[in-house]
């Protein structure tokens, strides 16, 4: 196939474009390198898709021309964003609108005129639900975000389920629970964690650290996106991809310890608004309709992103 991932500098965006290629996939990768993180890990992420199937365009998707971007594309795999739940209040909320909601618009709108897409896969989030009304979360249950992020990509959400009712576009939105594993976002907690592990330094924890999570492995996300743009599905389909590993950060931070082979020196620190106090997600549905299941434990991803942060970590 030939696809289009959007974000391909990022944490998601070039692992997927990384495996697209070595599947044999033709991949135009568009990026805007937005300093929300040092850029120098994304030129990092992007050095390693250098492919001759490979064709990096530097640019910002809410200005460009997105026509000839979409030439002959067959899949977009739509991971570009501003992420980080922590930092959507105030007036930086102004970038997650744009990223968030008018890219995708702007993106479905022309995927829309275009006509011949194969498949417009939405990179979502467990934040749409909120504190939710139960777990495990199921796709039907009301979304009820408590953050401007959160608010953010179920906007985008919503415009794909949108096209898909009213122009027939074969949107699928994929609901990513806490994504970690090596060349995860600096800003998000394993890294900071195994980070500071490393270093000697003080790891802080927001709240009590008995927040849960559905940690999900980057290599399991990968996986689902790529059912995602080949399985038939009805247009406007919305699934969970939680990984199983509901845990909490003090959970994680005791796996952690073992693994680095010294105690950890932790700081609580106050809650910020906008965490929620528990993901979940039941993935039945995704089971059903993609076969899909996650391969890797917490045990193991955790591992891999140790491994990843005390070999290369962005050197
Ligand atoms: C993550 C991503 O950052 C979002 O972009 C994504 O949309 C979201 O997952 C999702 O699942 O939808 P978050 O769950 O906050 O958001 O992920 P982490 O940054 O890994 O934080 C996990 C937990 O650790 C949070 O409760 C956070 O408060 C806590 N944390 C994080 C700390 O206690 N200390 C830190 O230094 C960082």
């Amino acid at each position: 196939m030939k696809a289009l991932v959007t974000g391909s500098a990022g944490f998601i965006g070039s692992t997927l474009a990384a495996r697209l290629l070595s599947e044999g996939h033709s991949v135009v990768g568009v990026d805007s390198f937005t300093d929300y993180y040092d850029p120098s890990f994304k030129r990092a992420n992007t050095a390693r898709l250098s492919s001759p199937n490979f064709t990096l365009v530097e640019a910002d998707l809410l200005r460009m021309d997105l026509e000839p971007l979409l030439d002959g594309v067959d899949v977009v795999f739509h991971q570009a964003g501003q992420p980080g739940v922590r930092a959507s209040w105030g007036a930086d909320f102004r970038t997650y609108s744009d990223s968030n909601i008018n890219v995708t618009q702007r993106l479905l709108e022309a995927a829309r005129q275009l006509g011949t897409l194969e498949r417009f896969v939405y990179a979502s989030s467990s934040s749409v639900y909120g504190n939710a009304e139960r777990y495990p979360t199921q796709e039907g249950d009301t979304p009820l975000p408590v953050s401007p992020y959160g608010v953010s990509k179920l906007a985008g959400e919503h415009l794909c389920t949108l096209y898909a009712s009213n122009f027939g576009l074969k949107t699928v939105s994929l609901r990513y629970f806490t994504v970690y594993g090596p060349r995860q976002r600096p800003d998000m907690a394993f890294t900071r964690f195994v980070r500071a592990a490393i270093a000697g330094e003080t790891i802080r924890i927001f709240g009590s650290g008995e927040q849960i999570r559905d940690f999900t492995y980057v290599d399991d996300i990968v996986h689902a996106n790529l059912l995602a743009a080949t399985v038939p599905l009805a247009p406007g389909a919305v699934l969970n991809v939680s990984g199983g590993s509901s845990i909490s950060v003090n959970g994680v931070l005791e796996l952690l310890a073992p693994l680095v082979g010294r105690p950890l020196d932790i700081e609580y620190v106050a809650a910020v608004a906008g965490d929620v106090a528990r993901t979940g997600g039941d993935a039945r549905l995704i089971t059903q309709l993609l076969h899909w299941d996650p391969l890797v434990d917490i045990r193991e991803g955790l591992g891999e992103q140790l491994a990843w942060a005390t070999s290369d970590f962005w050197r």
